[in-house]
């Protein structure tokens, strides 16, 4: 079937070269073009789309207010903004109403690859209600203390951009946050970033400011709508893994990028946890209740429940959100790394090292050694070429452990 996509823009030469631009794609996609927000609004109620591409300055209603009647209406539709814009604050503000920002000029090759990464994606999730529930997420929620961290340090003239770094790292929400930002077109990187320390630095004080304490970017959550749910065990787990993974790649002598790759992955591995638990807190309760009767693991009981996992209820939404692809490839198969082909090809990678370091992190506290760990997967250890390497990697991140416990 092909993909139907709209473009939503002011200008008749902008809509006449992207016209001339994306014919290439006419047997992929089914597009249409219209020069207005309002005009746009009626073709929606007449046709579904898939994607919506808009310019944010027009007369009459603006894109940001277009995508945000979109985002409640049709919340099922990926939005992006393709927009030259140079207002900083508008610019920012679109983050809470559009998946991806694009900016103008921009290639065919662009437009073609963000929507086609966004289309493989939706083969993660089968179910359309939680699809449409997860696309209209403009964040996750942050630890209250590092919430509260944050903004006092925000609001101290003596804080620098490392200390803040520093804090949004270690937390699950705002890191995923923040590199949604910083790998949007708004930046210009020719690179993707996924360090949250350096994304920090490269946004900049005064955005930081503003992002947090006026645009409220982040959001917190009250641990005790889901009081089941251990936060403190999940914040320490994920974080766990993330040094975990990203000890393991440095002891591949692999380079920063995927240092950093295997960070992020591991701390954010285990998000769709709380991204169910938060839009289906009855649900989930279910799930943890199936698990403590000892029949089901978590992914069985997750799949009774849901049709789908944590895993890929996780990677779907930071897919979405634009984070580099190694990470959420990392995060949608890092049970079931035998899941994904291309994967084997590559050999060791970001997934090797998150699954093992998942593996390790949640085993530590009941076992004492390697021959305890459960669930790694050592068929697929073996196809990469790295089934020999477990018990280097294990006593890696036993000290990395110890080093931990000594702060
Ligand atoms: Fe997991
Ligand atoms: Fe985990």
């Amino acid at each position: 079937m092909k993909r139907k996509i709209l473009f939503v823009d002011d200008e008749q030469n902008v809509l006449t070269g992207l016209k001339r631009m994306l014919r290439v794609m006419r047997e992929e996609w089914e597009m249409a073009f219209i020069d207005n927000a309002e005009g746009a609004l009626l073709l929606l109620e007449k046709q579904p789309f898939d994607v919506v591409v808009t310019d944010i300055r027009m007369p009459g209603m603006d894109g940001l207010d277009l995508l945000r009647r979109i985002k409640d209406k049709y919340p099922q539709i990926l939005r992006i903004v393709l927009s030259g814009e140079s207002n900083t604050e508008i610019l920012l503000k679109s983050t809470s109403v559009s998946h991806q920002y694009l900016s103008k000029p921009c290639s065919a090759e662009i437009i073609k690859n963000v929507i086609s990464r966004a289309y493989s994606l939706n083969n993660l999730l089968s179910d359309d209600g939680l699809k449409k529930t997860l696309a209209r997420m403009d964040s996750l929620p942050s630890m209250p203390s590092l919430y509260g961290e944050i903004v006092s340090m925000l609001n101290s003239p003596n804080s620098s951009l490392k200390q803040i770094g520093e804090i949004i790292s270690r937390d699950i929400g705002m890191s995923a946050k923040i590199l949604q930002l910083v790998n949007s077109a708004y930046f210009g990187l020719s690179r993707e970033i996924s360090n949250p320390v350096q994304a920090v630095s490269l946004i900049g004080m005064n955005t930081i400011k503003s992002l947090v304490l006026s645009i409220h970017i982040f959001s917190w959550v009250d641990p005790k709508t889901i009081s089941w749910l251990s936060m403190d065990d999940l914040w320490k787990h994920n974080m766990l893994t993330g040094l975990f993974a990203k000890a393991i790649v440095k002891s591949e002598n692999q380079d920063h990028i995927m240092i950093d790759n295997a960070f992020l992955a591991g701390l954010l591995h285990d998000s769709g946890k709380l991204i169910l638990a938060m839009n289906f807190p009855d649900k989930y309760r279910d799930v943890i209740a199936l698990m403590a009767d000892g029949k089901l693991d978590i992914l069985e009981s997750e799949r009774r429940m849901f049709d789908t996992t944590h895993a890929e209820s996780g990677a779907y939404l930071l897919g979405v959100w634009g984070l580099p692809v190694p990470v959420v490839e990392a995060i949608a198969y890092h049970h079931e790394p035998c899941v994904c082909e291309a994967c084997f090809a590559e050999g060791f990678g970001v997934l090797t090292a998150v699954h093992a370091a998942d593996r390790f992190a949640r085993s530590i506290k009941s076992s004492p050694s390697l021959n305890g760990i459960d669930g790694l997967d050592m068929h697929y250890l073996e196809k990469v070429d790295c089934g020999q390497k477990v018990e280097f990697w294990y006593d890696v991140c036993m000290k990395v452990f110890r080093e931990e416990m000594l702060k």
